[in-house]
């Protein structure tokens, strides 16, 4: 059954004098217990897709339609809902809560569904276990290596077990042991729970878990492959040889993360935390009470330029 419908949809940033087409008419389905891997050089385009469905960032041109509802066109509390109930979004530069301890950052994604806290704390250590932060879990974020705070940002956007899991980057920071303990958790989510994943990563050894990895080039899509009954292994190899072609080399991806420090993230700051806490963009009253300080949340990731993404890429091959 389809799931998500991205129909022929645009993105452009700037005015007349400096257009940016981020997204150039991009069309695409994604099935109900799909898991999707999204790969492309750095500045195609693939945060933007991500943050278009998810409604962080507004589409200039197209629809996007999850379970036939287009999510273009919502608006105040069913956009809040739709948020809150059917997605979980785990963000390249994490945004975590700083004025919370990891704990916190993750339940508070449950406490929003209102579960009873027995039953949150019990999930919580579930997935703290699997995922390898149980000793993390009572640390503040800025006392978390860039993978903690990552596998914490993954914890809390599962925890829900969301009906379609946006994840950008959500092996970026971490090393080869724990990138295969988170994507074992998105395999089991999607076979168990029937999660639909998309994953955007520039790392192919993380793409090779998925069933489809979509290429993007310039805004469009530029390959796509399924990976059918081949081996991880196969697959893997499939994917080296489109990355090779789209000469995406990957490690001008991971110095293309360091050098440009995200130019539009600080627009998106407000629109970002309420997609987490599935809550209204604007007013941040009920955000106060709970003691989160939400412009810290994302002028504190900005300004902590990610230390873990230096590690990343080296040692994944080793892995396989
Ligand atoms: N708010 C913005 N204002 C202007 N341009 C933007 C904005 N956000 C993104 N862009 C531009 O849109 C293009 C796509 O950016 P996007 O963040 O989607 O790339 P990406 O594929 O996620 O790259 P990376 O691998 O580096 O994360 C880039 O050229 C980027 O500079
Ligand atoms: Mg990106």
């Amino acid at each position: 059954m389809e799931l998500l419908k991205v129909q022929q949809i645009e993105k452009y940033y700037g005015n007349k004098s400096s257009l940016t087409k981020a997204i150039d008419d991009i069309s695409f389905s994604v099935d109900e217990g799909e898991f999707v891997a999204i790969m492309g050089a750095s500045g195609s385009g693939k945060t933007t897709l991500l943050n278009c469905i998810s409604t962080i960032d507004r589409v200039t041109a197209g629809h996007i339609y999850l379970e036939g509802q287009d999510v273009t066109a919502l608006k105040g509390k069913a956009l809040n809902r739709f948020r809150r109930e059917k997605l979980g979004f785990i963000f390249q530069d994490f945004n975590l809560l700083d004025t919370l301890t990891g704990y916190e950052n993750i339940s508070l994604a449950l406490s929003i569904q209102k579960r009873s806290v027995s039953a949150m704390d019990e999930r919580i250590k579930e997935v703290a276990g699997q995922l390898g932060i149980t000793d993390v879990l009572a640390k503040y974020p800025y006392q978390m290596s860039g993978g903690e705070k990552q596998r914490v940002a993954s914890a809390r956007a599962i925890i829900t077990d969301p009906k379609l899991v946006l994840a950008d980057e959500p092996t970026g920071a971490l090393d080869s042991k724990s990138s295969k303990m988170l994507l074992e958790r998105f395999n089991y989510l999607n076979r168990e729970f029937g999660a639909t994943i998309m994953m955007v990563t520039h790392d192919s050894f993380s793409a090779s878990y998925a069933r489809r990895v979509i290429f993007l080039k310039d805004g469009k899509i530029f390959d796509e492959i399924n990976r059918g009954n081949d081996t991880r292994k196969q697959f893997f190899d499939k994917i080296i040889d489109v990355v090779t072609l789209l000469g995406a080399d990957i490690s001008s991806v991971v110095l293309g993360e360091e050098t440009h420090p995200s130019q539009g993230r600080m627009q998106r700051g407000a629109d970002i935390s309420s997609v987490v806490l599935g809550e209204e963009t604007h007013p941040s009253q009920g955000r106060m009470q709970r003691g989160a300080d939400i412009s810290g949340v994302v002028l504190g990731e900005e300004t902590h330029p990610s230390q873990g993404r230096m590690q990343r890429g080296g040692d994944v091959s080793d892995a396989l």
